[in-house]
């Protein structure tokens, strides 16, 4: 057996182990699978995800310090945003992350203008968090993030052969709120968690392997 085969044949046998003990999911039993997958670039009907750069700081920097787009994000967020934040965020935390195989960050472009960034989005090997995103305010409210969200998602069942998606999200969150009823995800946890703007009502949405690929007809 080639290599390769024979070590995703361990790794699928240690998930069904795992999959047999009703554990939750561990990241542990995937990761050597996990980290052999490298962040492609990813197409969408109307968007380029290119894997996130270092120089892709700069344009982060003009797009993203808005208070209509950290609000509702996680906190730990520095706010005001420091003139370096997106620097030393793509150099010292997300690029250090993807290439522990703990990330995988994109930046959202539309294919008919692909030199211009206009957000972000992530997946993560983390027990409840396993993705981010964020939109520049004059991109929202066309479709686009449900566009990416749909490519990841494939991305981490598929390429990752992840079981679950699971996201949380402050409950005044609608646009991140109708985004996961779009994909038919499921709240499997109320309860408050702390945001940029504070400590607020929060839920955790999740999307199993199988739910996914039932949506997909
Ligand atoms: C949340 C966010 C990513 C949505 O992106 P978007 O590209 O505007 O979303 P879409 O256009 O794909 O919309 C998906 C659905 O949500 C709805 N929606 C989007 N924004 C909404 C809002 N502010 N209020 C109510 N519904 C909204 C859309 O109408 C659409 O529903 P529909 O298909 O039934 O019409 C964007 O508002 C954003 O970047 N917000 C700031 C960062 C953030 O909160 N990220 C999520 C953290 S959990």
């Amino acid at each position: 057996m080639p290599l390769v085969t024979a070590a995703k044949a361990a790794v699928q046998s240690r998930r069904e182990s795992a999959d047999a003990q009703l554990a939750p999911m561990s990241f542990v039993d995937s990761r050597f699978e996990m980290s052999m997958a490298q962040t492609p670039t990813l197409f969408t009907g109307r968007l380029e995800l290119r894997p996130l750069e270092l120089a892709d700081h700069e344009a982060i920097q003009q797009k993203f310090p808005k208070w209509e787009i950290v609000r509702l994000l996680a906190a730990g967020l520095p706010w005001p945003y420091p003139s370096d934040g997106a620097l030393s965020f793509v150099r010292d935390v997300t690029l250090p992350a993807v290439e522990r195989g703990e990330e995988w960050a994109w930046t959202i472009r539309p294919q008919a203008q692909p030199d211009e960034l206009i957000g972000g989005i992530s997946l993560f090997a983390k027990e409840g968090e396993n993705r981010g995103y964020w939109l520049d305010s004059d991109w929202q409210r066309q479709g686009l993030m449900l566009e990416a969200c749909e490519a990841t998602s494939r991305f981490w069942f598929e390429q990752l052969g992840q079981s679950v998606l699971r996201e949380y999200k402050a409950v005044e969150n609608e646009g991140s709120r109708r985004l996961s009823q779009r994909q038919h995800m499921r709240v499997i946890w109320r309860g408050e968690r702390d945001f940029v703007a504070g400590r607020l009502p929060a839920e955790t949405w999740e999307l199993t392997a199988d739910e996914w690929r039932r949506a997909q007809v």
